[in-house]
């Protein structure tokens, strides 16, 4: 059975290591395979739409991801040793994460990114999109790298308002440009 894994913050050093590898045999290892529901249900839990195993205090290169519903073309997914075979564009858009708890900042990425990696199987898949899964999955690649989105973003602040509190949650990090804010506040993601 799955169990909810602790999610570690900001100041752990394991969120500041660049994660190992997952060697493709480790996939057959039950352990493993206990890593990825846990992550799952613990994702769930906090809710957040994304989550990087070195958030649970495991430094590997598998992070999970489901934009639930917020998108329903991007379901559940667990991608093994990401790496980006696309990027285009550039947008800003305000950001949060579950290991820096309650705060939020504007940050520039991508606005098309296309990731292959392994799936559970081990079977080679290919993620692509823009907005909010573009922005997911480049904020959980960054974790698998020690990178958390503070050190890269503008105006980090505590979260105030109702929107900016939903967006507090992991990449709840809505790709919308500041311009757009009012859309937001009538809009879906808590
Ligand atoms: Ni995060």
């Amino acid at each position: 059975m799955p169990y909810l894994r602790k999610i570690i913050t900001d100041g752990d050093p394991t969120l500041r290591k660049v994660a190992k590898k997952v060697d493709p045999a480790e996939l057959d290892d039950p352990l493993f395979q206990q890593l990825i529901d846990d992550m799952f249900l613990t994702m769930y839990d906090a809710p957040g739409i994304g989550l990087a195993a070195p958030q649970v205090d495991v430094s590997k290169r598998v992070f999970t991801i489901d934009l639930q519903d917020d998108d329903p073309a991007h379901g559940p997914a667990v991608v093994i040793n990401p790496k980006f075979v696309d990027t285009r564009g550039e947008i800003e858009a305000t950001e949060g994460c579950l290991s820096v708890r309650g705060f939020v900042g504007e940050i520039t990425r991508y606005e098309f990114v296309a990731v292959n990696g392994l799936d559970r199987n081990g079977t080679k898949i290919r993620l692509e999109g823009d907005g909010l899964f573009a922005r997911c999955l480049q904020h959980e690649i960054d974790h698998l790298n020690g990178v958390l989105y503070i050190d890269k973003a503008k105006n980090v602040r505590p979260a105030q308002i109702e929107e900016e509190v939903g967006t507090a949650e992991e990449a709840q990090a809505e790709a919308r440009a500041d311009a757009n804010r009012e859309s937001v506040e009538s809009g879906a993601s808590g």
